[in-house]
């Protein structure tokens, strides 16, 4: 019997690509509630008193947190920091989006939630800090890793997929790496997950992912196969963008506890039901 009422969750974050797929509880946007003011988010807490709170807000530009350090730390550690501390002085249960950066890459095969993080980049380092963060202060709390997320649809799909779609749909050749594994994730299973999550009383580290990886060169060719099956996918490997030879070149989960479907399956839901002409 479903008895976690999600008119009591509170959702930080809720107005991007995964937040997209929230339908309940508070959603206050990021001018309404920053998570970089801590005494506007403890008052924001301790008003609303939520049961729960997923902390989906962060440094979600890869460019910029590789290039700009203080804006990964400021909002993945000093931010979740914040949340971690309003969640706790009303009991509530934290569920904070992580991701498969906390790991070194370099593994053959996916990650488990046994396997010890050890980030490489900026970006996963602060990951992997809120990540403690959030299990040294918060009670009750779900870390929630995913990776390569699909979500959005046109208006908030600005990352990979949204960028391959609209190339394939001006008819602008598609470029894409074959050297990077990964781990493709449907925003809206993710949400979904998390609310089973939340619902079953379950508590913990979680790897949140579709099943299977893929290459970013799968990726666009599969995308392509749904929008224009003539289109030519180009093969790069990663000295092809100076941005990419820095980056893990494993980035796949899977879990011990989670079964999701497939991502070809999630993937051509996402672009019939979201990327229609
Ligand atoms: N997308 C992925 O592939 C992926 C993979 C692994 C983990 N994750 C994690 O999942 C979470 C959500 O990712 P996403 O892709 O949905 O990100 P997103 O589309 O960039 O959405 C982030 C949301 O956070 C809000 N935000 C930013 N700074 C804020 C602040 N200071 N206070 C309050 N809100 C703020 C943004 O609002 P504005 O746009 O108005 O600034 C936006 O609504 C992030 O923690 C990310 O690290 C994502």
């Amino acid at each position: 019997m479903n008895s976690f009422d999600f008119e009591k969750v509170l959702t930080i974050g809720a107005g991007g690509m995964i937040g997209s797929y929230v339908d309940f509880g508070y959603r206050p946007d990021h001018t309404t509630l920053d998570i970089l003011d801590a005494d506007a988010v403890m008052e924001f807490v301790k008003k609303n008193n939520p049961s729960a709170i997923i902390h989906l807000a962060g440094a979600t530009d890869m460019m910029k947190t590789e290039q700009d350090p203080l804006y990964a730390y400021e909002l993945n550690v000093r931010g979740t920091y914040n949340v971690a501390q309003a969640a706790t002085s009303v009991g509530a249960t934290m569920v904070l989006a992580s991701s498969s950066r906390v790991f070194d890459g370099h593994k053959k095969g996916p990650y488990t939630e046994d396997d010890a993080p050890d980030p490489q980049t900026h970006y996963g380092r602060t990951k992997y800090i809120s990540e403690l963060i959030v299990a040294s202060l918060v009670e009750s709390y779900i870390i929630a890793r995913t990776a390569w997320v699909f979500g959005g649809g046109v208006d908030r799909d600005n990352k990979f997929y949204g960028k391959v779609l609209k190339q394939l749909q001006s008819g602008t050749e598609v470029t894409a790496l074959y050297d990077v594994h990964g781990s493709p994730t449907y925003g809206k299973d993710f949400v979904a997950t998390i609310k089973d999550l939340l619902e079953k009383g379950e508590r913990g580290i979680f790897h949140i992912a579709n099943a299977g990886t893929a290459t970013r060169f799968d990726l666009a060719t599969a995308m392509a196969t749904h929008v224009k099956p003539d289109a030519h996918v180009r093969a790069v490997d990663r000295s092809y963008f100076a941005s990419s030879t820095t980056l893990p070149t494993n980035e796949s989960i899977s879990s011990k506890r989670i079964t999701l479907r497939p991502w070809q399956e999630a993937l051509a839901e996402y672009v019939s039901e979201e990327w229609k002409a």
